[in-house]
C-alpha cells in the first residue's frame, strides 16, 4: 500500500464487488473435463469464514505471503491460520458451530506446477460451489460463478507461475430473492466447494464440448454430433467409434462443428443400457466418452423410448447425507441406484438442482432414467432479467455437462412456480433454451394444479413435452376423493407424470391407527395414491416424494427434528419404512395397469 493510499477506503465502498461481475465463467466457457489430463486439486484446503466479505473488502487475495513477524503494517488474515477442510467439501459438517454457517469463506491451497508452455492452455475445473464463487489465482481474479451445482471452467494460463502457486475460492452461499434458488427452499443450503477441483492442461485451440445423440425421428438411423472450440477458428476434429467401425472427419467452421452422420447404432434401453466408446480426435487431443444412444419421444399422452411404451416408476432425491451433505460418491450413488433396483424403479428425479456428474454416468451404465433439473424452485423473481440470465446459464451449463447422458431423458426447468404472467415469459424462455440446446430429449416442469377449475391445467403446459404434477392428496389434503376428481375433471393432451407425492413417516414410529408421521400412514398413503392412479391412462409415471429422509430446516416438529421425514427409506439411508414396500406395490400396480407387468430387463 502506497503512503498515499488511504488505508481505510475500504469501509466506504460498498461495491466493493461490482468489478468482479465482469468476468463471470458460463456455459459458453465450460469445458467437459471428463478424461482429459489434470492434475487434482482435491484434498485438504485451509478455509476462513469471512461473514463481512472483508477478504474482497480488504483484497485479501492480493495479499503477499510474507509471514507476520515480517509485516511493516498489521493485517487482519493470513491464509495459514485458516482451519484444515476437505475439498470436495461442505463447510457445515466441519464442525457443530458451522452447520448453520450461511455466508463467505475463504478456500485456500498452494500448489506446485509448470508455467504454461507455449501454445498451451492451463484451465481451473470446478465440479461445483454452492451459490457463488469467486477465483483468484495468485493475487489475480480469474473470475467468478453463480449457481451451486452446475460447473465451470476458468483460464489460468496467464496467472499460472513455475512452481508454487497460491489458489483462493471464495465462495458464499448467501440465499436470496433474486438468486435461482431464490431464499426460500424445501432443503439444507449447504456451502463449499462441494465437488473437485481441477487444473487442465490442454492446447490452445482446444475442443470445449461435444455432444453426439440419435437424431429424432431418424429411424434409429442417422447420429448429430455438435462440438465447440475454444476460440472462433476453423479447424478439423475426426470422430471415431470403434463398435461401428466408424470414422469420419470434423470440420469446425469459426470454432462449430455440426454434422448429421449416417449410422445405426445398437439402441440403450433399461433392459439393454448398451454404450459405445466414442472419440473425437483434434490436434494432439483425443476425447473420450461412453454414449448410449436411444430416442425419447411423446406420442399423443404417452411416452416412447425407441418406438416402445415407457411408464417410469421412480422416486426423487435430493443430494444429502448425514456424513458428506451435498457431496456424492460412487458408494453413495451405488446404494441410491440399489434403492431404486429394490423398490423395482426405473426411474429418478434428481431433485432440485443439477447433481454430481457422476450420478448420470452411472445410471447410463446401470440403465436407469432420469429428470434433471435446474432450482427454479416456488417463488423465483421472474421478473428479474438477471435472474432468467442465471437460470438460463445454469440450464445451459447442466445441458453442457451432461449432454452425452443416455440416461437423461427429461430436462426439468422449475418445480411448483405460481402461474403468472412473468412466470410463464421466463419458463417458457428455458423451455426453449433447453430444445434449441438438446433437441433429442424431452421438456418437462413440475406444474401445480389449476385450484379455479381443479384441473390439470397450466399455460405453461404447451411450451412442455410432459406435464409434471406434485399433489400430495392424502396427506397435505385429506383422501384421495380430490384426487380422483382432479384426474377425472382433466384431459391433458400430453403425457403427465405425478413428479412429487408422498407423506412424512418418523421411522420406527409404528402405530396400527396409522397417526400422522407413522410409518403405517405412509404406506396407506401409497396404497391410496395406487388405487387412484392406475386408473388414469394419461399417467405415464410416478416420482415418488422421495428416496431418504433429509435434512431440511423448515421441518421442526418432534417427529421432523430439522427433516423432511417423506424418504421412504431413513436418513441413515438403511432404515426401509413400511412405505417402501408399499410403493414398490404400488409401482407394481401402475404397471400391470399400464401393460407392463414387469420393470424393464427383469
Ligand atoms: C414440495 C416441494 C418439495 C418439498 C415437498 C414437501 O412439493 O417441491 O421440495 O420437499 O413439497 O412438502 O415435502
Amino acid at each position: 500500500m502506497t503512503d498515499a493510499e488511504d488505508p481505510f477506503a475500504h469501509l466506504h465502498d460498498e461495491r466493493y464487488d461490482a468489478p468482479l461481475a465482469a468476468r463471470r465463467a458460463t456455459a459458453a466457457t465450460l469445458v467437459n473435463a471428463h478424461g482429459r489430463a489434470a492434475l487434482p486439486l482435491d484434498g485438504i484446503w485451509r478455509l476462513t469464514l469471512d461473514p463481512f466479505e472483508e477478504g474482497l473488502r480488504q483484497r485479501w487475495y492480493a495479499a503477499d505471503d510474507t509471514p507476520p513477524e515480517a509485516w511493516d503494517t498489521p493485517r487482519d488474515w493470513e491464509w495459514e491460520a485458516g482451519e484444515p477442510a476437505p475439498v470436495p467439501g461442505c463447510w457445515n459438517l466441519l464442525r457443530p458451530e458451522l452447520l448453520h454457517y450461511e455466508g463467505a469463506a475463504w478456500y485456500v491451497r498452494v500448489f506446485e506446477a509448470e508455467a504454461a508452455a507455449p501454445g498451451e492452455a492451463v484451465l481451473l475445473q470446478f465440479g461445483a460451489a454452492a451459490q457463488r464463487a469467486e477465483v483468484f489465482l495468485n493475487g489475480v481474479h480469474l473470475g467468478g460463478h453463480l449457481g451451486g451445482s452446475t460447473p465451470f471452467t476458468l483460464d489460468a494460463t496467464a496467472a499460472l507461475r513455475a512452481g508454487r502457486n497460491r489458489l483462493m475460492v471464495m465462495v458464499e452461499n448467501a440465499r436470496r430473492p433474486e438468486r435461482v434458488p431464490m431464499h426460500h427452499f424445501d432443503w439444507f443450503n449447504y456451502g463449499g466447494l462441494h465437488r473437485s477441483v481441477a487444473l487442465l492442461r490442454v492446447p490452445r485451440l482446444h475442443v470445449r464440448r461435444f455432444a453426439l445423440w440419435l437424431e429424432p425421428g431418424s429411424d434409429f438411423r442417422r447420429l448429430r454430433l455438435r462440438a465447440s472450440l475454444s476460440h472462433d477458428e476453423d479447424g478439423r476434429g475426426r470422430l471415431v467409434i470403434p463398435a461401428l467401425g466408424f470414422s469420419a472427419d470434423v470440420p469446425f467452421e469459426h470454432g462449430e462443428a455440426d454434422l448429421l452422420i449416417e449410422a445405426a447404432p445398437p439402441l440403450w434401453s433399461p433392459a439393454s443400457p448398451v454404450l459405445l466408446d466414442v472419440e473425437l480426435h483434434h490436434a494432439c487431443e483425443v476425447l473420450r466418452e461412453r454414449i448410449g444412444f436411444r430416442e425419447i419421444r411423446t406420442e399423443g399422452t404417452r411416452i416412447l423410448l425407441n418406438g416402445e411404451d415407457l411408464v417410469l416408476c421412480g422416486a426423487c432425491v435430493h443430494e444429502d447425507d448425514l456424513a458428506t451433505g451435498r457431496c456424492s460418491d460412487e458408494a453413495d450413488i451405488v446404494r441410491r441406484i440399489a434403492h431404486a433396483r429394490e423398490l423395482g424403479a426405473n426411474f429418478l428425479r434428481l431433485a432440485h438442482y443439477p447433481h454430481d456428474e457422476r450420478v448420470a454416468r452411472m445410471c447410463d451404465e446401470a440403465g436407469i432414467l432420469l429428470w434433471a433439473e435446474i432450482p427454479v424452485y416456488w417463488a423465483i423473481a421472474f421478473d428479474n432479467t438477471a435472474t432468467l440470465a442465471d437460470a438460463r446459464n445454469q440450464l445451459g451449463e447442466l445441458i453442457a455437462r451432461d449432454a452425452n447422458r443416455a440416461s437423461i431423458i427429461l430436462w426439468g426447468v422449475g418445480n411448483e412456480n405460481a402461474d403468472t404472467d412473468a412466470r410463464l415469459a421466463f419458463m417458457a424462455a428455458l423451455a426453449r433454451a433447453a430444445r434449441e440446446a438438446d433437441p433429442s430429449r424431452l421438456v418437462t416442469a413440475a406444474c401445480l394444479i389449476n385450484r379455479a377449475t381443479f384441473r390439470i391445467e397450466d399455460r405453461l403446459a404447451e411450451h412442455l413435452d410432459v406435464i409434471g404434477l406434485n399433489e400430495y392428496f392424502g396427506w397435505y389434503e385429506q383422501g384421495f376423493q380430490g384426487l380422483q376428481r382432479l384426474l377425472a375433471n382433466s384431459s391433458p393432451d400430453r403425457p403427465v407424470i405425478v413428479s412429487e407425492t408422498g407423506a412424512d413417516a418418523r421411522a420406527g414410529h409404528r402405530d396400527p391407527a396409522a397417526p400422522l408421521f407413522s410409518e403405517e400412514r405412509q404406506a396407506t398413503f401409497y396404497e391410496g395414491q395406487a388405487a387412484a392412479l392406475e386408473r388414469v391412462p394419461y399417467v405415464r409415471g410416478l416420482a415418488a416424494w422421495l428416496l431418504y429422509d433429509f435434512r431440511s430446516l423448515r421441518r421442526q416438529t418432534r417427529a421432523q427434528g430439522g427433516f423432511n421425514r417423506k424418504g421412504v427409506i431413513a436418513e441413515d439411508k438403511r432404515t426401509r419404512k413400511l412405505g417402501f414396500a408399499a410403493l414398490a406395490a404400488c409401482f407394481r400396480r401402475l404397471r400391470e395397469a399400464r401393460g407392463h407387468p414387469r420393470p424393464e430387463g427383469r
